[in-house]
C-alpha cells in the first residue's frame, strides 16, 4: 500500500522526537505577546487585500445577498441561490448575543447587503468545474453594499466564502465587517484532498461533510480513492458482483448510483470537481472477489497456491472487462480525468506463475517484469483514452517508461524531499503536468504542529526552468485509510489539510509561518463553529466552542 513506504519516514522523523515539555516549548514561545494577524482570520489569504479601520454592521433581519441586475446568472442559477443561502446561514447563523437595540444600532454605519455580479455572458452555472475554470473574483467591500465581480459563478463561490471570513463580531457580539478591497485566484488549479473508502468505508454524511469543509478552504478537487485492496465499495451497474461480493457489506458498505450522483452534485455546486480513483494492476485484490480470472493465481512450485495477485495482464478478458468497467466510469463521473493508479505492483505473484513467464518470453519481455506492467497499462490507457477521458497515474507509470498521453497527468508521491523534486523535475523536464503529494501525506501524524511542515513544502521548489515550473499544476493531500474511519477523519484532516489549501491558493511569498499561525487559529475556530469538529493547533480556546455529538 502506498502508505507503507512512508511508515519508514516516520520512524526517521520520530526518533529525534524530544518529550513533552521540549516539543511544547518552542510552541509556547511562539505563542506568546502574538499580535492578531493583520489579515484578520482569512484563509486561504487572497492574492491582493487592502483593509481599512472603517468597519460597517451587518443586520441579520434586514442583509441581503443579492444578483447584480447585470449579472449573467439570475435567480434560475440554483448553484448560487444555493450558496446565498448557505453563506446566510454562515454569516449569521451563529449569533449567540442579542443585538443592540434599534436605536442604538443606527448610530452604526451598516452594510445593507452583499451584491454579487456574474461578468462572463456565460456563467458556467450549470457546468461542471474543470481544470481550466475561471476561479478568480473582486470583492468590494464599501457601503451601502459590498460587490462581488466574477466572471464565472466558480470565483463568486470563492468570494463568498472569503467575504463570510471577513465578517466579525465585535465586543457586543455585533457583525461587523471593515472596509475592504481584495482581488484574488488561485495560484494552482488543482487543488486537491484524497479520500480512501476502500480501507474503511467512509459514510456519505462524511463526506458531504468534508467537501463542505473543502469549500471553506478553496480546495476543487475530490480525489476519491474509492476502491483498493480491503473492499470494492462502488456498486457498479455492468458488474454488481464487484460490491456484491467485494464491499464489506453489500447493503450497508457500499456507494449506490444515487449516492455516487448526491456526491457529485454537492461537490458541483461548492466548485469542486470528483475523480474517481480505480487503481490497478495492484490494489485489486477486493476486486478478484466478484469477477472471477481477473486477478494472476499465484503459483507455489508447480501447483496454484489458491491466492492471487494483480490483474491478470496475459488473458483477453481482462482487457474486455476494463473496457466495459470504465466506459461505466465514464457516464457515472462527469469529470474530464480518472485516476488510473499504477502505484505499487508487486511482480512476486506474476513470476510465479508458468503461463505469465510464458508469455514473457513470447514477447521477447526477459525477466523485466516491468515491461509486462507497461504491456498492460498500455492497453489500459488506450482504453480509457478511447472513453474520452484523460488520465491522472501515480508515478511508477512514468518511472517504468509506459508511452502515455500529452495531457497525462502525473502525479508524485514517493520519496524523500531530494527524491521527490528530482522527479518533479524529470516529469516535467519530460513535458508532462505533474501534481505534487508527497509531503502532504496527513494520514502520517507525529505529536506537536506538523502542519508547519505541509505549509512550508512548495510544488514548485525544484531545479527547473521556468517552463518546467509551468507544468506543476498543483498538488493533493491524502488521506489514506488504515488508520482512520467516520469516527476521527475529520479532526485528524483539519485543519492540518487547511496548510495545504493555503499552500496551493495563495501568492508564493505567501510564507509566514507566524502570520499563518494566527490566521488558522482563528480559521480552525471558525470551522469548529460551523460544526466541523477541526481539532485545535495548540494550546488555546475558541469563542464558539465545539458543541459535539
Ligand atoms: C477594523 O476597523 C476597526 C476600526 O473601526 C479597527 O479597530 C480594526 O483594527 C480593523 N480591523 C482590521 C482587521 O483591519
Ligand atoms: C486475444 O486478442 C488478440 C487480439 O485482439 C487475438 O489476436 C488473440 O487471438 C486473442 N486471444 C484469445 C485467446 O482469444
Ligand atoms: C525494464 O524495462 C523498463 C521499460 O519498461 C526499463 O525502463 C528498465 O530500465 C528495464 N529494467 C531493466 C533492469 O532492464
Ligand atoms: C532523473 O533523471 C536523472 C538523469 O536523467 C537520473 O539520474 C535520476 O535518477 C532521475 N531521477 C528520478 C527520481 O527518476
Ligand atoms: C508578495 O509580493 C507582492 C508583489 O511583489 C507584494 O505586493 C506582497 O506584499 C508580497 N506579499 C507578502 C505576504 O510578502
Amino acid at each position: 500500500m502506498l502508505a507503507s513506504l512512508c511508515l519508514f519516514v516516520l520512524l526517521v522523523v520520530s526518533s529525534s522526537y524530544g518529550g513533552h515539555r521540549q516539543d511544547t516549548l518552542a510552541d509556547e514561545e511562539l505563542a506568546r505577546d502574538r499580535q492578531p494577524s493583520k489579515w484578520g482570520s482569512l484563509w486561504p489569504l487572497p492574492q491582493r487585500v487592502n483593509t481599512f479601520d472603517v468597519s460597517f454592521k451587518l443586520a441579520a433581519a434586514s442583509f441581503q445577498i443579492f444578483d447584480g441586475k447585470a449579472s449573467s446568472a439570475g435567480p434560475s442559477c440554483n448553484l448560487l441561490q444555493n450558496a446565498y443561502r448557505r453563506y446566510y446561514k454562515y454569516i449569521f447563523g451563529g449569533i449567540k448575543t442579542k443585538w443592540p437595540s434599534q436605536d442604538k444600532w443606527t448610530d452604526f454605519p451598516q452594510l445593507s447587503g452583499l451584491q454579487v455580479l456574474i461578468t462572463d455572458p456565460d456563467s458556467e452555472c450549470d457546468l461542471y468545474p474543470s481544470v481550466t475554470s475561471d476561479e478568480s473574483y473582486e470583492l468590494l467591500v464599501v457601503q451601502p453594499f459590498a460587490i462581488l465581480k466574477a466572471p464565472k459563478v466558480w470565483g463568486a463561490l470563492h468570494g463568498l466564502e472569503t467575504f463570510s471570513q471577513l465578517v466579525y463580531e465585535d465586543e457586543f457580539g455585533a457583525k461587523s465587517i471593515n472596509w475592504t478591497e481584495i482581488v484574488d485566484f488561485p495560484r494552482f488549479a488543482h487543488r486537491g484532498l484524497l479520500l480512501d473508502s476502500s480501507r474503511h468505508f467512509i459514510p456519505v454524511k462524511v463526506i458531504l461533510a468534508n467537501l463542505e469543509t473543502m469549500a471553506m478552504n478553496k480546495f476543487n478537487v475530490f480525489h476519491w480513492h474509492i476502491v483498493d485492496d480491503p473492499s470494492f465499495p462502488y456498486m457498479s451497474k455492468t458488474f454488481p458482483d464487484l460490491s456484491q461480493k467485494g464491499a464489506y457489506h453489500p447493503y450497508t458498505h457500499v456507494y449506490t448510483p444515487s449516492d455516487v450522483k448526491m456526491i457529485i452534485e454537492f461537490a458541483r455546486l461548492r466548485g469542486i470537481r470528483v475523480i474517481p480513483e480505480f487503481d490497478t494492476p495492484g490494489h485489486t485484490q477486493s476486486w478478484g472477489k466478484g469477477q472471477a480470472d481477473l486477478l494472476t493465481p499465484c503459483f507455489a512450485g508447480s501447483k496454484p497456491s489458491g491466492s492471487f495477485g494483480p490483474v491478470n495482464p496475459i488473458i483477453n478478458s481482462t482487457y474486455d472487462f476494463m473496457s466495459r468497467l470504465f466506459q461505466e466510469v465514464a457516464g457515472v463521473f462527469p469529470d474530464d480525468y480518472v485516476h488510473l493508479g499504477g502505484d505499487e505492483v508487486d511482480f512476486s505473484c506474476w513470476k510465479s506463475n508458468p503461463d505469465i513467464q510464458r508469455f514473457m518470453e513470447q514477447h521477447d519481455f526477459g525477466k523485466n517484469y516491468s515491461k509486462l506492467e507497461s504491456f498492460y497499462i498500455q492497453r489500459l490507457l488506450d482504453i480509457v483514452a478511447s472513453t474520452k477521458k484523460g488520465y491522472i497515474i501515480w508515478q511508477e507509470v512514468f518511472d517504468n517508461g509506459v508511452k502515455l498521453k500529452a495531457d497525462t497527468l502525473i502525479h508524485v508521491w514517493k520519496g524523500t524531499k531530494q527524491q521527490y523534486q528530482n522527479e518533479m523535475a524529470n516529469v516535467t523536464a519530460s513535458g508532462y503536468q505533474t501534481l505534487l503529494s508527497t509531503p502532504w501525506y496527513l494520514n502520517r501524524i507525529a505529536y506537536g504542529q506538523d502542519w508547519r511542515g505541509h505549509y512550508t513544502a512548495d510544488p514548485q521548489d525544484f531545479q527547473g526552468t521556468e517552463a518546467q515550473k509551468k507544468l506543476v499544476i498543483g498538488g493533493e493531500a491524502c488521506l489514506w485509510g488504515e488508520y482512520v474511519d467516520a469516527t476521527n477523519l475529520t479532526p485528524r484532516l483539519w485543519p492540518r489539510a487547511s496548510a495545504v489549501a493555503e499552500r496551493l491558493w495563495s501568492a508564493k511569498n505567501v510564507t509566514d509561518v507566524n502570520d499563518a499561525y494566527d490566521r488558522l487559529s482563528s480559521h480552525r475556530c471558525r470551522m469548529v463553529e460551523r460544526g466541523i469538529p477541526a481539532e485545535p493547533l495548540f494550546t488555546s480556546h475558541c469563542p464558539h466552542e465545539y458543541k459535539g455529538i
